[in-house]
């Protein structure tokens, strides 16, 4: 054997050795704790149902990210904010007024053109727009991620950073 193919292999036994070493350990390592899906809805069966076949109707998924990205939000890609954990940032009564309004920017102000803005759905029957109510108040986040929540949903709708020491949701 050639002193330049020793060298070769020897260099790919150390690297061999290097990268087998990596791996172990990270098979090995303690693991952090896997914390979850922060999202959870606390929805009766019934609201859960005719919310979720009103929501698929109206196609929000169009334009919001609900459990999960849908493949039509990921083609259109509206900016609009995502509608986990939404109910820890408004109420019940809020979410109702908002549905019910014939101009909702009244209420959020939008930054986006007109087509992508929140649609009014005041025309909707009042049992429609109470059981949507219901059920967005419903779409709770653990108290560990509300601070990530609050956060998203600033940056979406102003489309700004969201200032650092802010412990409220800004308004
Ligand atoms: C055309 C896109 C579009 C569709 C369809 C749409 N939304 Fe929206 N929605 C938005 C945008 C964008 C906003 C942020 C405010 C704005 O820019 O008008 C918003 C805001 C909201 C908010 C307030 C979010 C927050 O951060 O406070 C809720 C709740 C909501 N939408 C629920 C729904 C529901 C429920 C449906 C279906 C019945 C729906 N939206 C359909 C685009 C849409």
């Amino acid at each position: 054997m050639q002193r330049g193919e020793l060298a070769t292999i020897s260099a790919i036994v150390v690297i061999a050795t290097i990268l087998l070493g990596i791996r172990t350990w990270e098979v090995l390592k303690p693991k952090e704790p896997d914390p979850g899906i922060p999202f959870y809805s606390n929805a009766t069966p019934e609201v859960k149902q005719k919310a979720g076949k009103l929501i698929d109707n109206l196609q929000c998924k169009t334009c919001h990210n609900l459990w999960g990205r849908s493949l039509m939000q990921m083609t259109m890609n509206v900016p609009a904010p995502r509608l986990d954990g939404i109910g820890s940032l408004h109420s019940e009564e809020w979410f109702y007024k908002y549905f019910s309004s014939k101009n909702p920017q009244e209420i959020l102000p939008s930054r986006l053109k007109k087509e992508f803005r929140m649609p009014s759905y005041a025309h909707l029957s009042d049992e429609d727009r109470h059981i949507l109510a219901a059920y967005m108040s419903s779409l709770k986040v653990e108290k560990w991620y509300l601070a990530d929540t609050k956060k998203a949903e600033y940056e979406v709708l102003t489309g700004k950073t969201y200032p650092s020491g802010k412990e409220q949701t800004p308004k």
